[in-house]
C-alpha cells in the first residue's frame, strides 16, 4: 500500500455555498450521510456566517443536527467570528475553521475586514476554541491571485499562514480561490510558506477554474504536503470571488493520487455515488450571482 494522503472533503460547504437554488436541508444531509461512509476522516459540512452574506449556509445547524455521525469522522464548520463559533459549538461541530486572506481586496469583500482586522477578530475565536478543546483549522485565501488585487506575493501568504498557525490552527489550508495558479506559482508560494509553517501542517485547497488543480497538487506533494481539500462532483466556488469555479473534484484527486501510488483510504464506489448526488443538486440550479 502506498503512502497515505488525506482528501479533506469540503463539498457540502464550499461546494454548496454558491448554489443559487435554496437546497433543502434534507438533500444536504443525504449528501453528507453518503460521504460519511466513504472513508473520509474530515468533512466540512457547515458554515456559521451571516445568512445575508451566504444564504445557502443558513441551515448549517439543522444539517449538523440531522446527519448520522459516523465515529472517527470529524464534521467541520467555518466560524468567522465569536458568534459563528458559539453557534458551531451549540450545533456540536467537531472542529471549526477561521478563514483569512493573503490579499486585502478579497479580505474586505469576503469578510468585511482588512487582514489585520480579521486576525484581531480571529484571536478570541482561537482562545475560545482552545478553552473548549475544539480543534481549529485555518484558511488563507488568494494564495496565488486575488480577483480584486491581482497576483499575490508568496511572502504575503506566508505572513498570514504563520499568523494562523501561531494562533493555534492545527493545519493551515492554502486556497487558490479563483483557480488561476500554475504549478510554478504554487511551488514558489509553498517555498515561502514552508519557511514559516512546516509542510506537515499545510493543506492545498485548489479551485479548478484553470484546470491545473491536479498539477498544482502534484507540485505540492513534492513540497511535502499530504492533505488536499476537494469537493465531490467538483462542486463549488466562492460568492465573493467572481468567476471562481468549483473545487477540484474529489474523484479526480483520488484517481490522480492512486495513479501516483498514494493511498487515500477511500471507497471510490461511494465517492462516485456522492459525486452523482452532488452533480444532480447542481444541475437543478446554476450558481449564485456574485455580490452581497
Ligand atoms: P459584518 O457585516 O462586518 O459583521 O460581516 P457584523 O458583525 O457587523 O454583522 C453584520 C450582520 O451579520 C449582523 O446582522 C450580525 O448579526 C450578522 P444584522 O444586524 O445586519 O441583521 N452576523 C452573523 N450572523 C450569523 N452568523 C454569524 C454572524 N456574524 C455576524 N457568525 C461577517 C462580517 C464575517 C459576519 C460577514 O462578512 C460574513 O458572514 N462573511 C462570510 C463570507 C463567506 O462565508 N464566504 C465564503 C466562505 S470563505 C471561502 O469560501 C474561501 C475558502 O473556501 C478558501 C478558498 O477557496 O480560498 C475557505
Ligand atoms: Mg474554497
Amino acid at each position: 500500500m502506498g503512502e497515505y494522503v488525506e482528501i479533506f472533503e469540503v463539498g457540502p460547504r464550499d461546494g454548496l455555498q454558491n448554489e443559487a437554488r435554496d437546497i433543502p436541508v434534507a438533500e444536504k444531509i443525504a449528501l453528507v450521510d453518503c460521504l460519511s461512509g466513504a472513508g473520509f476522516r474530515r468533512i466540512e459540512v457547515a458554515s456559521f456566517v451571516s445568512p445575508k452574506w451566504v444564504p445557502q449556509m443558513a441551515g448549517s445547524a439543522a444539517v449538523l443536527a440531522g446527519i448520522s455521525r459516523v465515529p472517527g469522522v470529524s464534521y467541520a464548520a467555518l466560524t468567522p467570528n465569536m458568534r459563528g463559533f458559539e453557534d458551531a459549538l451549540a450545533a456540536r461541530a467537531d472542529e471549526v475553521a477561521i478563514f483569512g486572506s493573503a490579499s486585502e481586496g478579497f479580505s474586505r469583500a469576503n469578510i468585511n475586514a482588512s487582514i489585520e482586522e480579521s486576525l484581531a477578530r480571529f484571536a478570541p475565536v482561537a482562545e475560545a476554541a482552545r478553552a473548549a478543546g475544539i480543534p481549529m483549522r485555518g484558511y488563507v485565501s488568494c494564495v496565488s491571485d486575488c480577483p480584486y488585487d491581482g497576483p499575490v506575493a508568496p511572502e504575503a501568504v506566508a505572513r498570514v499562514a504563520a499568523a494562523l498557525a501561531e494562533m493555534g490552527c492545527y493545519e493551515v489550508s492554502l486556497g487558490d480561490t479563483i483557480g488561476q495558479a500554475t504549478p510554478e506559482r504554487i511551488d514558489a508560494m509553498l517555498a515561502a510558506v514552508c519557511e514559516a509553517v512546516p509542510a506537515q501542517k499545510l493543506a492545498g485547497h485548489y479551485h479548478d477554474t484553470g484546470r491545473r488543480a491536479l498539477d498544482n497538487i502534484e507540485v505540492s506533494l513534492a513540497r511535502g504536503l499530504r492533505v488536499f481539500d476537494a469537493a465531490v462532483g467538483g462542486l463549488g466556488g466562492c460568492p465573493y470571488a467572481p468567476g471562481a469555479a468549483g473545487n477540484v473534484a474529489t474523484e479526480a484527486v483520488a484517481e490522480r493520487l492512486a495513479a501516483l501510488g498514494y493511498d487515500t483510504g477511500l471507497d471510490l464506489g461511494i465517492v462516485a455515488r456522492a459525486a452523482d448526488m452532488a452533480r444532480a443538486m447542481r444541475l437543478e440550479t446554476g450558481t449564485r450571482e456574485s455580490g452581497k
